[in-house]
């Protein structure tokens, strides 16, 4: 009799973050056999015990760095992988420029860690977590994948250094199958608002501050600046639902179990929207009000920001269909149902 074929093993380093949290319910609504590696550094795990509830299924979980050599000969050694997905990083902009040598040694030296391993094993599948921030200030928008890689801050030279790591690789054994992955703006939570972004201290990023302004745990918003070439002024931006960035995943996930090659691609919905948008929706979707007072920019900021994803519908037959009210909607239930992130509520 013939044994039934098994589903395929994924690491997923990073897998109990953010985007790494919603990408493992995919994976496992899609059938695949999932692992985590995270060093909880930007995460708590009750991250995948949510993920656990909704699922009903147990999700093995490695507490570790991925630059720990024994811990991840170990974990290779224990388990028969058929690809990695890879999120694990650190990624506050603002925070790479006072702490480079934390940002080069976590994200270029866990990379290279994970790579060392994944030869060691045989394993030569990876999907990789990069960001439009490699593309800088744009020469022009929408950005394509061919525009100019010129990063403007320690995060994101990392990036670009690992895409590099990564070329490098591809050339050298043509039978690695690596799929890049360009990110935008990542937005929202998952449906059942369970589970969703849960940023330590200050917010970074504007749809998080603005959520917790609407929960009222911070007073108002500050908008950087009016004045700059947009429709009104603010700055605009590619936001993406992050089940919609979750399933750009399983669609990489089974190019790469298919067929070798390396390819890179932006995953943005191709539509940009102002600060003052977004304010507008996350108002309608909240019903709440959004106290806000423009302020200088921020350093280091842009203008315009998104995407031509059509390289991505392409290859991989993926495009973005949440809109921006259900990534305000969304946003809002996680929000509001747990006002203190995770650690709301007990379970
Ligand atoms: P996140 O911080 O929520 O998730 C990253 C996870 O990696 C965390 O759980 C953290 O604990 C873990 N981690 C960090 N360093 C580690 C290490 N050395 N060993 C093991 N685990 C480690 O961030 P996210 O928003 O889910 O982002 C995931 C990836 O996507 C990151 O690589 C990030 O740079 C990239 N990205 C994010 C965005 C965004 O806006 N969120 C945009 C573009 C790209
Ligand atoms: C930031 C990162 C970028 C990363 C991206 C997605 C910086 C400088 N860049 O970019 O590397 O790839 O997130 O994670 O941090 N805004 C406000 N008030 C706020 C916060 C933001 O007005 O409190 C504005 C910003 O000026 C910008 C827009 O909102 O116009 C979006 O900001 P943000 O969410 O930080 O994303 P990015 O600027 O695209």
């Amino acid at each position: 009799m013939m044994k039934e074929r098994q589903s395929a093993q994924i690491l997923v380093t990073g897998g109990a973050g953010y985007i790494g949290s919603h990408t493992v319910l995919e994976l496992i609504t899609a059938g695949f056999g999932v692992v985590v590696v995270d060093n909880l550094s930007n995460a708590s795990e009750q991250s995948l015990q949510r993920v656990t509830e909704l699922t009903g299924q147990a999700i093995p979980f490695v507490n570790a760095d991925l630059r720990d050599r024994s811990a991840m000969v170990a974990l290779f050694q224990m388990n028969r992988f058929d690809a990695v997905i890879h999120f694990a990083g650190l990624k506050a902009v603002g925070e790479s420029v006072s702490k480079p040598v934390a940002y080069w040694d976590n994200n270029v030296g866990g990379t290279l860690v994970l790579l060392e391993s994944m030869e060691r094993a045989g394993i030569r599948r990876i999907v990789f977590s990069s960001s439009a921030t490699v593309y800088g200030d744009p020469q022009r928008v929408p950005i394509d994948e061919a525009a100019a890689i010129q990063p403007t801050n320690p995060y994101g030279r990392t990036k670009a250094c690992i895409e590099s790591i990564l070329t490098d690789l591809a050339t050298s054994d043509p039978s690695w199958a690596i799929g890049t992955l360009r990110y935008f703006n990542p937005v929202g939570a998952h449906l059942s608002g369970r589970i969703g972004e849960d940023p330590r201290g200050l917010p970074n990023n504007l749809m998080p501050f603005i959520a917790q302004v609407a929960v009222g745990r911070r007073e108002r918003l500050s908008v950087f600046g009016d004045d700059w070439d947009t429709r009104d002024g603010t700055g605009l931006r590619d936001y993406l639902h992050v089940v919609d960035l979750a399933l750009g995943h399983v669609d990489s996930l089974r190019r790469v179990l298919q067929s070798p090659g390396h390819w890179t691609v932006n995953l943005g919905t191709g539509t940009g929207y102002t600060v003052l948008e977004v304010i507008r929706a996350f108002e309608r979707a909240s019903g709440r009000s959004i106290p806000f007072e423009i302020v200088n920019r921020r350093s280091g900021d842009i203008a315009s920001c998104y995407a031509d994803p059509a390289h991505a519908l392409a290859l991989l037959g993926w495009r973005a269909e949440r809109p921006l009210d259900q990534m305000c909607e969304d946003h809002w239930r996680w929000q509001s149902n747990n006002p203190s992130g995770f650690a709301s509520t007990q379970g």
